[in-house]
């Protein structure tokens, strides 16, 4: 399928092939938030997640993606949009987030979130989303490992 707007050479798939995977494995290790993650987690973050969509080229190498997780009614969460940096700036991030907002199976959630650096914003503003989430406040648990251990020493000394 070549969507409107999508440079020509360039597919849209919904499935990543083991090929793909590794493809992204290898993007994940050139942004901040994904750096580190193993092949291993890759596969795992990709076959956990109910939407991905990758932009692909003719030789079939992997230049956009990103994922959602989904109860497909209420929330939808936008994770790890990423274009290969060659590919920047022509409008593939644009066409990843408009693939996301009008995919046949979102249609209906009634909120779609994601998390994003202050400096992206105005990139997802132009996208319908907004940082007016009224009193609601973002809280995260991190498991235990993921901490230093001087920091879990720490918790259990005062706890
Ligand atoms: C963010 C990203 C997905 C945008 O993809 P893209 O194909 O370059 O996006 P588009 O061409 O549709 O739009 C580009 C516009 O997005 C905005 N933008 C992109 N990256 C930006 C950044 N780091 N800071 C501020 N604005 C940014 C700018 O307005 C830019 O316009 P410009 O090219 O004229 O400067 C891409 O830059 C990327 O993969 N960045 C690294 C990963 C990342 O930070 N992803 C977002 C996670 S929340």
């Amino acid at each position: 399928m070549k969507p409107e707007g999508l440079p020509s050479s360039l597919s849209v798939v919904d499935r990543l092939t083991e090929e793909h995977k590794q493809q992204l494995h290898a993007l994940y290790q050139g942004e901040w938030w994904t750096r580190g993650r193993t092949l291993e987690e890759t596969r795992r973050v990709v076959d956990g997640s109910q939407i991905c969509i990758g932009l692909v080229e003719p030789s079939g190498r992997l230049v956009g993606f990103t994922r959602v997780i989904t109860d497909f009614v209420f929330k939808a969460l936008v994770f790890d949009v990423i274009v290969a940096p060659g590919y920047r700036s022509a409008g593939l991030g644009d066409r990843l987030l408009s693939l996301v907002i009008g995919h046949e199976r979102l249609r209906g959630v009634k909120s779609m979130e994601l998390y994003c650096l202050p400096e992206l914003m105005p990139f997802y503003e132009r996208h319908g989303f907004s940082d007016d989430v009224g009193r609601v406040r973002f809280m995260r648990r991190v498991a235990e490992q993921e901490l230093p251990q001087d920091a879990v020493a720490a918790v259990h000394q005062v706890f």
